[in-house]
């Protein structure tokens, strides 16, 4: 067999946790440990004076200057900035978000310099290149890359590019499910029904899949792209801000390094919680007291207290779950195995709902956090062909639609097997008309308003003639990895035509190009 020119990785771009994992030659899969010697880097950018720390050593922006470490990116990724989410999380966050001109959510991190998650999440991605680089000694150029299964068409460019500006060709955008069905050895084991379930740090996937002679069929995908971790952190931040008020007189709403503190100890707390039945949480020193004198925060912490408080969070684990099944027309007596995936699966009270809605004591594996990684490494193997009779069949998150001014008219339909291609002809409505412009949407509804603005096209150059004459075929192409492709030709010729974009979601090629050659050249 020959080598391959570069050497290629499995990434699982976590919002709190990034991964990355190869396979061996002797076919065992192995997790690439950080500087520190940890299996997880923690997604964390923090804009230094002396330039971006990213990962472990960027902890220290958190309690330095939180208004310039930027964590939870992947939240950001593809998001435009008046979603009524990213609206909530503004209001919340350390740093400030901003709208870019097209629309997107960008990261503002001073008065006049802003970033977008695209480059943010390219930092954590070139950080994660250098540790495989070191691992093999060689190059590492190219990658699979985990997404959430839900993931909307923009989201997954978006994830695109920040590979791109990273230095790395995406082989495949892998649905984070899938791989860890993958991951956990499912090709290896019995054949099965899976529901998974990806409770992380900022969102929660669910997916049917189906395990048959190595086959892997994802039947439905549905989750909460803002639930998550970091939501029961800020939940249980909220509870300690106003003890701190009550009981020691201090009102640190607005200290943003204060709460910071808090939430870095209250998510400790909560890591310890799903062991133990009682913990505290502590914060040496909380705030500078007029005497000179820092306040030291010591507070008790029951399990029942921090499951009561997530509770209004952890019921929002049935309705994703209970849609998936139906749109894979299953009841969920027939689901054969639930695997747990992502580290909030590890707290008790989410195990419970999760069995408590199923109906079933859900599988516990010991690696909840890698397993989507190392399933991104298998299906790197099986691109380059050293493992043999797996096939993955994956299904179109959402549907296609198209509208020219009016509603939105479905093209592809949501489930569909990718890839897939459908197309749409357009007639001319005038005489001579050189021009056809329409939108492209994600999502099911006949009302714009209700779907993901994906772009607006215009097909050039048409020839003249009578109206109605013209037929333009606009062909809509969803790839295996989700990502959207449109082409147009002459119905009657066959010829090709040219299609523009007029607007697009994301950042533009030659941006992208402009920024990977920026970082290529920063130390
Ligand atoms: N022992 C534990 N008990 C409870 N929660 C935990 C435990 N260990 C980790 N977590 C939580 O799990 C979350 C991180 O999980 P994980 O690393 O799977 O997320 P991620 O992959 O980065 O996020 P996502 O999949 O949403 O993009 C954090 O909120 C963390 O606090
Ligand atoms: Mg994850």
């Amino acid at each position: 067999m020959t080598r391959p020119a570069s050497r290629a990785v499995g990434i699982d771009l976590g919002t709190s946790n990034s991964v990355v994992a190869v396979i061996d030659k002797d076919g065992a899969p192995r997790i690439l440990t950080t500087p520190e010697g940890a299996t997880t880097m923690p997604s964390l950018v923090w804009f230094s004076p002396d330039g971006p720390v990213v990962g472990e050593l960027a902890r220290g922006g958190l309690d330095y200057s939180p208004d310039l470490t930027i964590f939870g990116a992947k939240r950001l990724l593809g998001r435009r900035f008046d979603h009524p989410e990213i609206r909530r999380l503004a209001r919340v966050l350390p740093f400030e978000l901003t709208e870019a001109p097209n629309g997107d959510t960008w990261i503002q991190l001073s008065a006049g310099r802003s970033v977008s998650p695209e480059e943010v999440c390219a930092l954590i991605l070139r950080e994660i290149r250098r540790m495989a680089e070191a691992h093999f000694g060689e190059p590492v150029t190219k990658a699979v890359i985990t997404i959430p299964a839900w993931y909307d068409a923009a989201q997954r460019q978006a994830t695109k590019d920040a590979a791109q500006i990273a230095g790395l060709t995406v082989m495949r955008l892998l649905s984070e499910p899938t791989a860890a069905s993958l991951g956990h050895g499912a090709h290896r084991g019995a054949d099965r029904r899976y529901l998974v379930c990806d409770l992380g740090g900022g969102t929660f996937d669910v997916a049917a899949v189906d395990v048959e002679a190595g086959i892997f069929e994802v039947l439905a995908t549905t989750g909460d792209a803002f639930l998550g971790g970091d939501d029961v952190d800020r939940v249980v931040v909220d509870h300690l801000v106003r003890d701190v008020r009550s009981a020691r007189g201090f009102d640190i709403t607005s200290d943003t390094i204060a709460v910071e503190r808090l939430r870095l100890a209250a998510q400790t707390t909560k890591h310890e919680l799903s062991d133990v039945s009682v913990s505290k949480v502590y914060v040496p020193e909380l705030v500078q007291l007029p005497s000179g004198k820092s306040l030291e925060y010591d507070k008790p912490l029951h399990r029942e207290e921090l499951e009561q408080w997530s509770m209004p969070l952890i019921r929002r684990i049935e309705a994703p779950i209970k849609e998936a099944l139906k749109r894979c027309g299953r009841k969920r007596e027939q689901i054969e195995e639930v695997l747990l995936v992502g580290g909030m699966t590890r707290m008790p009270a989410v195990r419970k709902e999760i069995a408590r809605v199923t109906g079933r004591e859900p599988h516990v594996i010991p690696n909840p956090e890698e397993v989507v990684a190392v399933g991104a490494a298998l299906e790197v193997a099986r691109l380059e062909g050293t493992i043999e009779g797996v096939l993955l069949i994956d299904v179109a998150a959402r549907g296609l639609a198209v509208s020219m001014g009016g509603d939105c008219e479905q093209v592809i339909a949501q489930s569909s097997v990718v890839p897939t291609r459908e197309h749409r002809v357009f007639a001319t409505k005038q005489d001579d008309q050189l021009r056809i412009e329409f939108d492209v949407w994600e999502g099911e509804s006949p009302d714009p308003t209700h779907n993901r603005h994906l772009g607006r096209y215009a097909v050039l150059d048409l020839p003249p003639a009578p109206a109605g004459d013209v037929l333009v075929l606009v062909e809509m192409t969803i790839d295996t990895d989700g990502t959207v492709r449109l082409g147009a030709s002459e119905l009657v010729s066959g010829e090709r035509l040219q299609l523009d974009q007029i607007f697009h979601a994301g950042l533009a090629r030659a941006d992208v190009q402009r920024l990977q050659r920026q970082l290529a050249e920063a130390p």
